[in-house]
């Protein structure tokens, strides 16, 4: 195997961010899988559109089938977005034996144990890092790193859209508009930024976070979600003045056997680890039984922190074809779920 084909459905932000990578990082890459990883196609809306990078163009097409029927190719990035497109491209990807790396949260928080499955069942891999906290390592942190202990309680800035609003807001004198503007030009808000700021985006990534963290089956339903969209300038400066920051924060705690998710904006003491996390950074805290507490921190969105998340998957994926061992790794959850009622 001295040289992969990989198919991209999509080539905005991330997928631009992917691109660039796989460009000019492919020696560092090709050390570390012993294979040469090249893009085949690029699936896009608009082949006219004026792109970032444009020694592709001749890739790209509106045609996924150009992609996941594609017999050429071995491994489909979905970095397009959206629920019901994505998710039938990608079963397709895996009916057709491709491995599949998605930063889609929308989709893996709503069908990732379907889309699990599928890939399990077969011998595919479907890797979805980026989809919580960009760049930080979260997921490969609570499946390998924190593999032995049990997890009482996450705490995360999953979001780093509104992180940047109240961070902005709270350290300048700008105007939620205003800086929500600037979120979606620097490429961290969603197509429909509603998500980012009403919480929606943080309650599905907790929704990963908690499946990977108690091993079970958590739906949207399960969590309690309020967004930032009620957060007036007065309250970020009356809680400065009492010795808190506001942070929108997601928890998922376990507590007496039962497993309780929330999202809300939350008044944090100033000296607080996650006070301090500002702009599009995230941080997820995580208290294990044994390990006590530990900070996963860095930057959650944007172009190349999330594409390194989705080209560490790549280069999971082209190792284990060298091993053999695709599919292998894929995490169901195993317990039976135990969830506070939402409204409790
Ligand atoms: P984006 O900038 O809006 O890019 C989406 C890309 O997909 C564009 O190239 C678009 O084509 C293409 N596309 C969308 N719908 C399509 C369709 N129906 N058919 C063909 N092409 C289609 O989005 P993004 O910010 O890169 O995000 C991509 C995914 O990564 C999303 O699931 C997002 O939630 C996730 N994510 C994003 C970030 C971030 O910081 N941005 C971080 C983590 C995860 P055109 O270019 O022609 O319009
Ligand atoms: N819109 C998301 C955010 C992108 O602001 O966190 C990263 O998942």
């Amino acid at each position: 195997m001295d040289k992969l084909s990989v198919g991209l459905l999509g080539f905005g932000t991330v997928g631009t961010g992917v691109v660039h990578l796989l460009t000019n990082e492919q020696e560092k890459f090709r050390q570390q899988t012993g294979t040469q990883i090249l893009i085949n196609k690029i699936l896009v809306k608009d082949p006219d559109k004026i792109r970032k990078i444009d020694q592709y163009n001749q890739l790209l097409t509106t045609e996924p089938s150009d992609i996941v029927d594609n017999p050429e190719i071995d491994i489909v990035i979905e970095v397009m977005g959206g629920i019901e497109e994505s998710r039938k491209h990608i079963h397709t990807a895996l009916k057709n034996k491709k491995h599949v790396i998605t930063a889609n949260k929308d989709l893996m928080a709503l069908h990732g144990s379907e889309l699990l499955q599928a890939a399990a069942n077969q011998g595919c891999d479907l890797y979805y890092e980026a989809s919580v906290g960009g760049g930080i390592p979260i997921l490969r942190g609570l499946t390998d790193g924190l593999a032995a202990d049990r997890i009482k309680k996450l705490i995360g800035i999953v979001n780093g859209t509104t992180n940047y609003i109240l961070s902005k807001m709270s350290h300048h004198s700008v105007s939620y508009e205003e800086v929500l503007q600037e979120a979606q030009s620097l490429g961290f808000a969603e197509s429909d930024p509603s998500s980012d700021v009403e919480g929606l985006d943080a309650a599905r990534k907790m929704v990963i976070l908690s499946h990977l963290a108690y091993s079970i089956p958590v739906t949207l339903d399960d969590v309690v979600v309020e967004g930032i969209t009620h957060v007036a300038e007065e309250d970020i400066l009356y809680s400065k003045k009492l010795g808190y920051t506001i942070k929108l924060v997601g928890i998922a705690e376990l507590d007496n056997g039962e497993i309780d998710v929330r999202v809300a904006p939350t008044l944090l003491p100033t000296n607080h680890p996650l006070a301090s996390v500002d702009n599009e950074y995230n941080a997820i805290y995580v208290y294990g039984h044994s390990v006590g507490e530990t900070m996963f921190y860095g930057p959650g969105a944007g172009e190349l922190p999330t594409a390194i998340a989705v080209v560490s998957d790549l280069i999971s994926v082209a190792k284990n074809m060298k091993h053999g061992i695709n599919g292998q790794h894929i995490f169901l959850p195993q317990n039976e779920k135990k969830l506070k009622p939402a409204d409790s």
